[in-house]
């Protein structure tokens, strides 16, 4: 911006010009080498990189792939690098950026296309693997529907839902350094996924059951805690505390485990 329009109040100011630049690649076309692409456009008011992306999507260039379901940072589908730091292109304004946005699609997951990434398939995939459903009677009986719902304390079914706010954007795990260096990880979306089931009093399981599927270094002890899952979370999940808590709950069923006597819930 010159001088000339600093000195302008706000509301008189030209809007700025944005020049977008992303990282472009299709698996599907390998002959084609990934690159930068950079679009420029007039920031909007109240413009988010979701808009952003969509104007250049039907303005400039319909070859562009991006996902978006929502836009209100329900469905997590647009997560992507936004100036290297993991976010949702909905829920960010333009005018929180500089004019120069770079923006690549998440690493750790399969690339479908420009910033598109297929987070769903990891996502069931760690979600069968550490077993993230409320493992009850029931479930080994099949489900009696006539009978009436469990009862459960209001701070119970609200400490659940702290937890259980988690939209499976992927950012935690873009984030993480060891996801990108151990393939078979399970991140802090999934340590944080049993969290939530170790809290629900139908769930059965005890801490040797949860010590079975996380107890390990593609688990809570691969964990390096440098909190890059916390730091860019979208809906400031408690990350940092559920790490720490469910490493001390496995360290101390794996010593119960070694040594032979039962593991007790706390
Ligand atoms: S824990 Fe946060 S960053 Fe990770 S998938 Fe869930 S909402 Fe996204
Ligand atoms: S604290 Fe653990 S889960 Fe979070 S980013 Fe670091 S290594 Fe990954
Ligand atoms: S479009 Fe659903 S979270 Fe952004």
């Amino acid at each position: 911006m010159n001088d000339a329009a600093a000195d302008m109040p706000a509301e008189t100011q030209p809007p700025r010009r944005l020049r977008i630049s992303v990282l472009r690649y299709n698996p599907a076309e390998p002959e084609r080498a990934p690159r930068l692409q950079t679009y420029e456009l007039e920031e909007a008011d109240g413009m988010t990189l979701f808009i952003a992306l969509n104007e250049i999507r039907e303005i400039q260039d319909p070859s562009l792939q991006f996902d978006f379901v929502c836009r209100a940072g329900i469905c997590g589908s647009c997560a992507m690098v936004i100036n290297g730091r993991p976010g949702l292109a909905c829920r960010t304004l333009t005018t929180q950026l500089p004019t120069k946005i770079a923006l690549a699609p998440l690493p750790v997951f399969e690339l479908i296309g420009d910033l598109s990434v297929n987070t769903g398939k990891w996502m069931r995939a760690m979600s069968e693997r550490v077993e993230t459903w409320v493992h009850a009677q029931e479930t080994a009986q099949g489900a009696d529907l006539d009978r009436a719902e469990a009862r459960m304390e209001p701070e119970q079914a609200e400490a659940i839902y702290e937890l259980d706010r988690c939209i499976e954007c992927g950012c935690c795990v873009a984030a993480c350094g060891t996801a990108r260096m151990r393939e078979d990880f399970v991140g802090a979306v999934a340590i944080n996924k049993l969290a939530r089931f170790r809290l629900d009093p139908r769930d059965l399981r005890d801490d040797g059951d949860f010590y079975e599927l996380i107890g390990d270094d593609d688990g809570v002890f691969g964990c390096m805690t440098l909190l890059g899952c916390d730091d860019v979370c979208p809906k400031d999940l408690p990350l940092m505390t559920q790490l720490a808590y469910m490493r001390r709950k496995m360290a101390a069923a794996g010593w119960r485990g070694a040594d032979g006597a039962a593991a007790t819930p706390d």
